[in-house]
């Protein structure tokens, strides 16, 4: 293999993914990280789809992230004043369609296998470096930090979250002829918008006032919550979101007082049958307050040698716990093509026509998918939120009867996940297709890719 060196900005998790799946396709690469540390403290729960948990087996992660997982096996949706609406054993039945389970983690924690188990992750990774420039020539790529460092590869791995940076500066890339260029414009791609608000984190574990094993969502008028009760970790994760009373683009850091207004203002407001979210956030070990983007980049995904994936090119709404998962799908289609790049010409490094036409490729395979993901988290946002009155009425009296949360399971998040692709490259050892079936990858001269029928 040629000595082709990729440069990934951002070690959050679709970054560290990429480092592992970069790894075992034999591609050289480093991460950078504007964070001093890891704070392995931060962040809410985080779930992966089974789709996704095929991926941590081929990267041979799956022993250790079964260790680390929170077991769940029901949903139970309540009212604001803790009135059950329905209960379903909707997470334990993933399992059953997929084989593999729904595999929930603090995503502190996930964040901890991922760098850890990242072979030379002490070489590889470097803390600290703000990346702010991009120059592109014939033969590379060199990146400028906000040390003044700079770090020379083949080509820019952009997942630097939702407020990309490397977004700003492929839309900002001469795509055409400088001088065909009005030159009085700096293009800048519209941030991604906002119509809700959430609170995020994880509190002490309360005894008593939560079933283990039940994933509880409040639905209420504008606005929903997600508590889950983590048994072997003694923590329990929270999750508010409120819609807000106008879109927005704004990007805005909430300062504490505003985050204990705004827990204040939904205080009580039931998270559990028996438990108010002042209770909770009483108990809060680390919490956080952010606008909840949502979108699809509307600027090209790549340009001279640089490539998005994650959130920095697809943002949703949490409540389906599809972004992450939509990142590491991008991340993993993008290396699968990669490599095959890289391997048919082994005695030459790729040019930058030959690279282009991979990421045109990929942004072409994984549009659309993210776009209905993104869809389909918007209405696992609004839905229990009662965006209209017709969802308020079909939350509480229609879909309790007819087993909503299964049939939505099973006919809407049973087809996305079945449609989830593995690298191309590496085997699966606990191989499962559940009964639903999953997409299979014959590894051997020829790559074989199709859905087992059921
Ligand atoms: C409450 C909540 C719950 C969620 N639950 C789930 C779930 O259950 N399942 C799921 O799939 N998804 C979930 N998500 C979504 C998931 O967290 C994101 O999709 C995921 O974190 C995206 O990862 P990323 O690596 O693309 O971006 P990020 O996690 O944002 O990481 C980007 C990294 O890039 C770094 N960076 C930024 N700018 C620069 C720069 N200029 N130079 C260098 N480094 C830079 C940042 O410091 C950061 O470390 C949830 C989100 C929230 C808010
Ligand atoms: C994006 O920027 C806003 C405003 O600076 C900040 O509050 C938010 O946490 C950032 N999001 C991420 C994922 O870094």
């Amino acid at each position: 293999m040629p000595a082709f060196k990729v440069i990934v900005v951002g070690a959050g998790p679709v970054g560290l993914v990429a480092g592992h799946c970069l790894t075992h396709a034999g591609i050289e690469f480093e991460i950078l990280e504007r964070r001093d540390d890891f704070d392995l403290n931060a962040g809410a729960s985080t779930a992966l789809w089974p789709d996704n948990v095929r991926v941590l087996d081929q990267l041979g992660l799956l022993d250790e992230a079964r260790t680390l997982r929170i077991p769940y096996h029901s949903k139970i949706c309540i009212r604001s004043d803790g009135s059950q609406i329905s209960r379903s054993r909707m997470l334990a039945a993933v399992e059953e369609l997929h084989g593999h389970p729904w595999m929930l983690f603090h995503r502190g924690e996930l964040v901890d296998l991922l760098r850890r188990r990242l072979p030379e992750s002490s070489t590889r990774i470097h803390t600290g470096k703000v990346v702010q420039s991009i120059q592109t020539n014939d033969k590379g790529i060199t990146v400028t930090c906000a040390d003044d460092t700079t770090h020379t590869g083949s080509m820019i791995l952009g997942v630097d979250g939702v407020n990309s940076t490397i977004r700003r500066l492929i839309a900002s890339q001469p795509t055409v002829p400088a001088a065909q260029k009005p030159s009085n414009t700096t293009p800048r791609p519209p941030p991604m918008k906002s119509s809700y608000v959430g609170l995020y984190g994880h509190s002490a574990y309360i005894p008593g006032a939560m079933e283990e094993g039940c994933f509880y969502e409040t639905h209420a008028r504008d606005m929903t919550f997600q508590v889950g009760v983590a048994a072997p970790t003694d923590k329990c994760y929270f999750a508010c979101f409120k819609r807000l009373p106008h879109p927005t683009t704004a990007q805005h850091t909430f300062t504490d007082s505003e985050k204990d207004a705004f827990a204040a203002s939904l205080a009580d407001v039931h998270a559990t049958t028996s438990l108010t979210f002042r209770e909770l956030y009483a108990r809060a070990q680390w919490s956080h307050m952010a606008y909840i983007e949502e979108g699809v980049a509307t600027s090209p995904w790549s340009s001279d040698r640089i490539v998005l994936a994650g959130d920095a090119a697809h943002k949703m709404t949490p409540n389906a716990g599809l972004g992450l998962n939509c990142g590491i799908q991008s991340v993993v289609v993008l290396v699968n093509q990669l490599r095959w790049l890289l391997v048919q010409k082994p005695d030459s490094e790729p040019g930058e026509e030959a690279l282009m036409g991979v990421f045109r490729a990929y942004e072409a395979e994984r549009r659309k998918p993210a776009a209905e993901m993104v869809k389909l988290s918007a209405t696992a946002m609004r839905a229990p939120a009662w965006r209209n009155r017709v969802w308020r009425f079909v939350d509480q009296y229609v879909l309790p009867r007819i087993g909503g949360d299964m049939l939505v399971l099973r006919y809407v998040f049973a087809m996305v996940v079945r449609e989830g692709v593995p690298l191309d490259f590496l085997e699966e050892r606990a191989f499962k297709e559940g009964t639903n079936g999953v997409r299979v990858v014959l590894i051997n001269e020829f790559t074989v890719t199709g859905v087992v029928p059921v």
